[in-house]
């Protein structure tokens, strides 16, 4: 989807400008022709010599620069880019962007820019967690930017928190249903669900599994790029989708049942990515247990119920409900038992290593068709899989 389009990388003055070189690869890689502006404080970081030489192109610098402004001034690289992104989008440009401040090259060209944009702000956890980046951010979102992160984890001050910027091939995943040209879902109602379940057995002990809601999350994002309204039933830790996307969050098997019984009624589509915990304790207590002097312990578990066999079977059950197979082995073998069992119009069957990681690859299986999706990125998978939905009967 990268293939020939323009990409504007916007670059401010965050720690984490190293970071950005990888994202610069990884869209020449995707067959994108990319440009960079940065600030004068990014360049105070890394010089603009990196990124000329990793896309071939002279990085825009200057507001103030007859040659520059001749060459491609800021209107023309506006009108250039089929989408930019601002990485690491700092507090200032935040701040910024959302007083419509225009007093250097990137900023004055973000005040003409009408493709779509995608922030990916990294900073310390206070000033993101400030009153002023809250406000920039709430105002930002409501005008219709995409963000992608701050993710949690060791921050470059040292400390740890919310603020890391996000991984350039999630950058690159969230960017890329932003150049959705084509409005093929509009007026279709998709419900996903996503992510892991949790299941309390006391005040702090979980059942859970490794889920992590990408797939479902690009799924989401990029069903609402193409005109779908989609809501999206979200296990914990599931990442940030497009704006538009509705989100209900949830925690146990039995919350996501109740949500998605909720909101599958209307839709016309509903895709189980989630990883529902099979099992939840019999017993729950809302005390931490104690240890005590016992050297074992039986803990009894009761099923939870099959949300995407609840939904396939209900009376006003959407047009096609698709579910999702994570195999260790005999994957075909085990999607095909299911697709009958739980009278599902499709399968996607897929490798439990995928859990997590962000390749993705599987196999579409419906009563009358087989067929691999070979892909190497959780967001061409994500893509491959809406081509075969749209090619189900209506
Ligand atoms: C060592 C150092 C690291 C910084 N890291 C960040 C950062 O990660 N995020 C951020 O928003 N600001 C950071 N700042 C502050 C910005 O550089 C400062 O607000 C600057 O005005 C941003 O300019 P720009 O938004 O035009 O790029 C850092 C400053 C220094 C000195």
């Amino acid at each position: 989807m990268l293939n020939g389009k323009r990409i504007l990388i916007g670059i401010g003055g965050g720690i984490a400008v190293y970071r950005v070189a990888e994202l610069a690869r990884l869209l020449i890689k995707a067959g994108a022709e990319v440009r960079c502006v940065m600030t004068k404080s990014a360049r105070a970081f890394v010089t603009p010599l990196t990124f000329e030489a990793l896309t071939g192109n002279k990085v825009h610098t200057e507001l103030f620069d007859l040659t520059s402004e001749r060459e491609m001034g800021h209107i023309q690289l506006a009108r250039w880019a089929d989408a930019v992104v601002i990485a690491p989008a700092t507090a200032n440009i935040l701040a910024r962007l959302s007083y419509g401040i225009a007093d250097d090259l990137l900023t004055t060209m973000m005040q003409v820019n009408e493709a779509p944009v995608l922030l990916a702000p990294a900073m310390n956890s206070s000033m993101w967690e400030s009153d002023a980046t809250r406000h920039n951010v709430e105002t930002l979102k409501a005008r219709g930017f995409s963000f992608v992160g701050p993710e949690q984890g060791q921050l470059a001050c040292g400390e740890q928190g919310i603020g890391r910027l996000s991984e350039p091939e999630d950058i690159v995943a969230a960017l890329q249903p932003l150049l959705w040209e084509e409005q093929a879902l509009k007026g279709k109602q998709w419900v996903i669900n996503a992510g892991p379940t949790v299941e309390a057995w006391d005040a702090v002990r979980l059942l859970t599994n490794r889920a992590s809601g990408k797939l479902g999350a690009l799924l989401a994002s990029t069903a609402t790029a193409m005109g779908a309204e989609v809501t999206l039933i979200a296990g914990p830790g599931t990442p940030s989708t497009h704006p538009q996307v509705k989100r209900i969050n949830v925690e146990s098997a039995d919350e996501m049942l109740a949500a998605c019984t909720k909101s599958a009624s209307n839709a016309d589509t509903f895709i189980a990515t989630a990883a529902v915990s099979d099992f939840r304790f019999h017993e729950m207590y809302t005390e931490k247990m104690k240890r005590g002097s016992t050297t074992s312990m039986h803990v009894e578990l009761i099923a939870n119920p099959d949300i995407v066999a609840h939904i396939a079977n209900m009376e006003r059950r959407p047009s096609h409900v698709i579910a999702f197979a994570a195999e260790s082995s005999n994957h075909i073998e085990y999607a095909k038992v299911k697709l009958s069992q739980k009278n599902v119009d499709a399968i996607v069957a897929n490798d439990v290593n995928n859990m997590g990681s962000h390749s993705a690859s599987g196999w579409w299986i419906t009563p009358s068709c087989e067929t691999t999706i070979d892909t190497d990125t959780k967001q061409a998978f994500a893509e491959e899989i809406i081509q075969h939905i749209m090619e189900l009967n209506p």
